[in-house]
């Protein structure tokens, strides 16, 4: 309906300037780097275009800048609700406070250390994908641990994740499969994006963890498709069917055998020493890998021994962080420009 005094413009005509307009924002945005509105702005003109074409849905048109990600309403990210919630780590930050872990988990199990798995501390975001008969039917951001938002199409971008699985070694695929894991952008991949923006004159991206984020979260999966990200699985969080792991170990073979990425560098260990010399190993290696990691995840071993250990209302008691401290480094002041501005 026209407001009164002003005639209503025919849709058609409104749909053209609308897409024009949204296509040539999303260049200055994306291409450009030099937005001329808001994102606020940017996403009132889509929604105006998506409302103009639910009402006409004649006016749809293919390369409308609503079609680019299929289906996902513009403005943000749906949000999904996780059936078993991303719980996070309780960190230990020196051998002392890695000891007292292990001590209370061995207090807990009767007096029985169980034994350990270590894993690299991934430098990423965390995601949970859901695999139905075999087929990537759901991925989603972690969020606030309850809720988090579904980065489907993006995810279905990351070259390593498999959009479908390969049957295990016991012939099994599961009815639902929900992994966990990290989804990072390679050392190599944020040097070469940073380079190119440095060519540019674009501003360059302070590191790789923020980056992986954005991008993932990013509504046009095109754009994710272009960064270069990567992922590493660490754990199955559902198993409906038969022949579930029994063990964290098992579980990190199984997911290879399935196809999934998984981090190599791991080791089942018996005790807090072993734990210690797995630490000592990676303290500066580290650095030599691929990917950013910013300690290591010990976990227990046997899923029974979780279940029985359990979670307090925000960790589980069967893992703990390990974060290496931050290196220190030595910067060398060679000179002081005094600028003089406007003010
Ligand atoms: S296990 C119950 N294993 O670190 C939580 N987490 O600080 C189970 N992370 O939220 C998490 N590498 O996003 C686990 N090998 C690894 C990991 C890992 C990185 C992240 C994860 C988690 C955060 C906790």
């Amino acid at each position: 309906m026209a407001k009164t005094g002003t005639k209503a413009k025919d849709p058609a005509v409104r749909a053209a300037e609308l897409r024009d307009e949204i296509e040539r924002h999303a260049r200055l945005y994306y291409v450009e780097d030099r937005p001329e509105i808001t994102d606020a702005e940017y996403d009132a003109l889509l929604r105006e275009l998506i409302a103009l074409e639910e009402e006409h849905p004649r006016l749809v048109t293919p390369d409308s800048p609503t079609q680019r990600v299929g289906g996902t309403p513009v403005g943000e990210l749906p949000s999904v609700r996780h059936e078993i919630p991303l719980l996070s780590l309780e960190n230990a930050y020196s051998p002392e406070e890695l000891a007292a872990w292990v001590k209370r988990v061995t207090e807990r199990l009767d007096g029985r250390t169980p034994a350990l798995v270590c894993e690299l501390k991934i430098d990423g975001l965390s995601v949970s994908l859901v695999y139905e008969e075999g087929r990537l039917a759901r991925a989603a951001t972690r969020g606030d641990g309850t809720t988090g938002e579904d980065v489907t199409p993006n995810v279905k971008t990351i070259h390593d994740v498999p959009l479908a699985l390969k049957i295990s070694s016991k012939g099994k695929i599961p009815d639902v499969l929900e992994v966990r894991g990290e989804v990072y952008m390679p050392k190599k991949s944020f040097a070469a994006l940073n380079k190119a923006r440095e060519e540019a004159g674009e501003p360059l991206f302070a590191n790789p963890r923020n980056v992986a984020a954005g991008s993932l979260r990013l509504l046009d999966a095109k754009i994710t498709a272009s960064r270069r990200l990567s992922a590493f699985l660490y754990s199955i969080a559902r198993w409906e069917g038969a022949g579930g792991p029994e063990r964290q170990s098992e579980s990190l073979f199984t997911l290879e055998e399935l196809s999934f990425p998984v981090n190599p560098h791991r080791a089942v260990v018996s005790d807090v020493e072993g734990v210690l010399a797995f630490l000592d190993k990676w303290r500066t290696k580290r650095h030599d890998l691929p990917f950013e990691t910013d300690g290591v995840v010990v976990k227990v071993d046997a899923l029974a021994d979780q279940k029985r250990l359990g979670q307090t209302a925000k960790f589980p008691r069967w893992a703990v962080a390990y974060k290496y401290p931050p290196e220190e480094a030595t910067t060398v002041v060679t000179g002081i420009v005094v600028q003089v501005g406007r003010t």
